[in-house]
């Protein structure tokens, strides 16, 4: 599309392209093209993603106080800091920048990786909140997402920018991120005007696992959604998982995404020690009462059916104790 009307919209996708630039072609680039290679993102993704690197010195704001820029634009972008006497500093330096996208892919905000491992800096830097930046609704490729969930006709939801590329990388293309910040609701509501269809694939590790549960919560409460959600192995992320895996095995692990009571028994199941026989009774009592709240009865035979062969106990003894649990609750 052609340039924004908006002076800040404009100023953050020449500061993108300048950045892009400055990691493809140029000496003070080398830095961060040396990390992109590490992290295995090719030129092909480096342009689709418009992925750039913020070099160490003030050259973003010199580059757009060239371009006509005004005192007044470049303070409220969010992309220097002013000291109190007003004079202004890139804020992003030596960082590999992710441009961060509005609904219709103009480019509102960054999000900027350390290159090191200094762990006393934030692994990742984010724009603050601007006139055009509001981080509780922006996901990022979510623009690019819109258009490949039509074919694809579902979403996946990550945790992180290298996640979405990773899966992009293995074929899924419809993937999107909330900024590490739990997932709000004005995400959801951006997403149910895409599709019903989602698929949440948070870091197999236990914060990863938290958030999904959390997120499943959230996207129920919103309503109308048919959820997928994948747990993946030895707590890893998806870009680590396509690393040590493949593709191939990445996209079974989507395909074999469990539904909202399958991740909930298989979570509720790592919370009992099951080889105890009263923990297992713990875990079949609460199993039974999340069973109940199904309104499908042929669904709820299937899930009783499940557990019943998975902990060796009859089914009807947990259909007596369903019966009860329904009786209960009317
Ligand atoms: P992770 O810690 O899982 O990072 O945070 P990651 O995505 O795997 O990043 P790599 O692979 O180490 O580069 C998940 C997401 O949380 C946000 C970012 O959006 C990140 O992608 N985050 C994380 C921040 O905003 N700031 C941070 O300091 C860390
Ligand atoms: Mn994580
Ligand atoms: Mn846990
Ligand atoms: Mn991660
Ligand atoms: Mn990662």
């Amino acid at each position: 599309g052609g340039r924004s009307s908006n002076p800040l919209i404009r100023l953050h996708e020449d500061a993108a392209s300048f950045y892009h630039q400055v990691l493809l072609t140029t000496k003070a680039g080398e830095r961060g093209m040396q990390y992109a290679r590490e992290r295995e993102l090719s030129r092909d993704i480096l342009d689709h993603f418009q992925i750039g690197y913020a070099p160490e010195n003030n050259v973003l704001l010199m580059y757009l106080k060239g371009k006509g820029y005004s005192d007044d634009d470049l303070a409220q972008s969010g992309l220097f800091i002013q000291t109190e006497d007003g004079r202004m500093f890139d804020r992003f330096r030596d960082r590999l920048m992710f441009p961060l996208g509005n609904e219709n892919g103009q480019i509102i905000g960054f999000s900027g990786r350390r290159l090191s491992q200094d762990k006393t800096q934030a692994k990742y830097m984010n724009s603050p909140e601007t006139s055009i930046f509001n981080k509780s609704k922006v996901l990022f490729h979510f623009a690019e997402a819109k258009k490949a969930a039509r074919s694809e006709k579902r979403l996946v939801l990550y945790e992180g920018y290298m996640d979405v590329i990773a899966a992009y990388k293995a074929g899924v293309t419809a993937g999107i991120a909330s900024m590490g910040t739990s997932l709000t609701d004005q995400q959801i509501y951006l997403l149910k005007r895409i599709t019903n269809n989602v698929i949440i694939n948070y870091d197999g590790d236990d914060p990863g696992i938290h958030a999904e549960e959390r997120a499943v919560e959230l996207f129920e409460k919103a309503g109308g959604f048919n959820l997928g959600l994948v747990i993946l192995p030895e707590k890893l992320d998806p870009d680590e998982y396509v690393k040590k895996y493949g593709v191939e095995k990445y996209q079974e692990e989507i395909k074999g995404a469990l539904s909202p009571t399958d991740f909930f028994l298989r979570r509720l199941a790592h919370k009992y020690n099951l080889q105890n026989d009263r923990e297992k009774l713990l875990y079949l009592d609460e199993a039974v009462k999340k069973i109940a709240t199904i309104s499908n009865p042929i669904e709820q035979d299937l899930f009783l059916k499940k557990v019943a062969d998975k902990q060796g106990v009859s089914l009807e003894s947990l259909k007596a104790s369903l019966m009860r649990e329904v009786r209960k609750n009317r």
